[in-house]
């Protein structure tokens, strides 16, 4: 799968049909989690899969009580274990990086499970300490949040996103722009700005409806030139004769 397309498609889905998901999919799902990058290269999280149902019934319960999770057959627990980061970076490590890290490996998670067909959400408003206690973690780690997976059983819209020109500044301090209220380096018309760059989008989009096109195309081509030789071969190779040079 594209990853750009992976990226629009992508929805947070909170309907999940009953059937079981493969568990070596959940190992890709969680194969792409140890992949992601990490302050450091760390790697101080834990992925805790839950799949049985009191469990799942309890971390929903957990969850600000979204029952819906408990549909999902499959809830990662992210886990943040902190005292490296705090060894290694001191405060700034333990209230952040740690956090960042499990986001970075949470993101890479939903992206493999949507690409594997299957639907994800991540849910953060947890009671971190009745979750630690549900998935019995001690010490200094924090459950961060709660990846629900499985087949999805809505196909939720595009929820509205900012345009590109709302959010992007350019060569200045953009969070110094936003405070103040005032705007220099605003791009008011992005496609104006930064036009290469919506114009090969749509030529990437031309090029590979084009490809597809031809693709068809050659096949029904491909099916039409067979029909002809099969009936060719029926007729005993009494097709249309070709004309001998100088035949009226
Ligand atoms: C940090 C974070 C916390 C979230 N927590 C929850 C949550 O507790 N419950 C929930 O239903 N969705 C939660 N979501 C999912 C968002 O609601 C969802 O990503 C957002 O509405 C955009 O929709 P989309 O993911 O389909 O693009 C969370 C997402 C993030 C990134």
């Amino acid at each position: 799968m594209d990853v750009f397309e992976a990226f629009r498609n992508r929805r947070s889905i909170r309907k999940y049909l009953d059937l079981p998901v493969e568990w070596d999919k959940i190992g890709s799902i969680l194969d792409a989690g140890r992949l992601a990058p990490s302050s450091g290269n760390l790697q101080t999280w834990k992925f805790i899969a839950v799949r049985d149902l009191n469990k799942r019934k309890q971390l929903a319960e957990a969850s600000a009580q979204q029952y819906w999770m408990e549909q999902a057959p499959v809830h990662i627990v992210i886990v943040g274990v902190f005292d490296k980061h705090l060894r290694f970076f001191g405060e700034r490590g333990k209230n952040l990086y740690v956090i960042q890290d499990c986001a970075m490996a949470a993101m890479q998670m939903m992206l493999a499970a949507h690409a594997l067909g299957l639907g994800s959400c991540f849910v953060s408003a947890i009671n971190e300490e009745r979750v630690g206690e549900i998935i019995l973690i001690r010490g200094n780690a924090r459950p961060m949040g709660i990846l629900t997976i499985g087949y999805p059983a809505e196909q939720p819209k595009m929820p509205l996103r900012y345009r590109i020109e709302n959010i992007v500044y350019l060569e200045v301090d953009a969070g110094r722009a936003y405070v103040q209220g005032y705007t220099p380096g605003r791009i008011a018309d992005f496609d104006q700005s930064i036009s290469n760059w919506r114009l090969a989008e749509r030529g990437i989009k031309y090029v590979k409806q084009a490809a597809q096109d031809i693709d068809r195309i050659t096949k029904e081509k491909r099916k039409g030139l067979l029909h002809k030789l099969i009936e060719k071969a029926k007729s005993g190779g009494k097709g249309k004769q070709q004309k001998e040079p100088g035949q009226k």
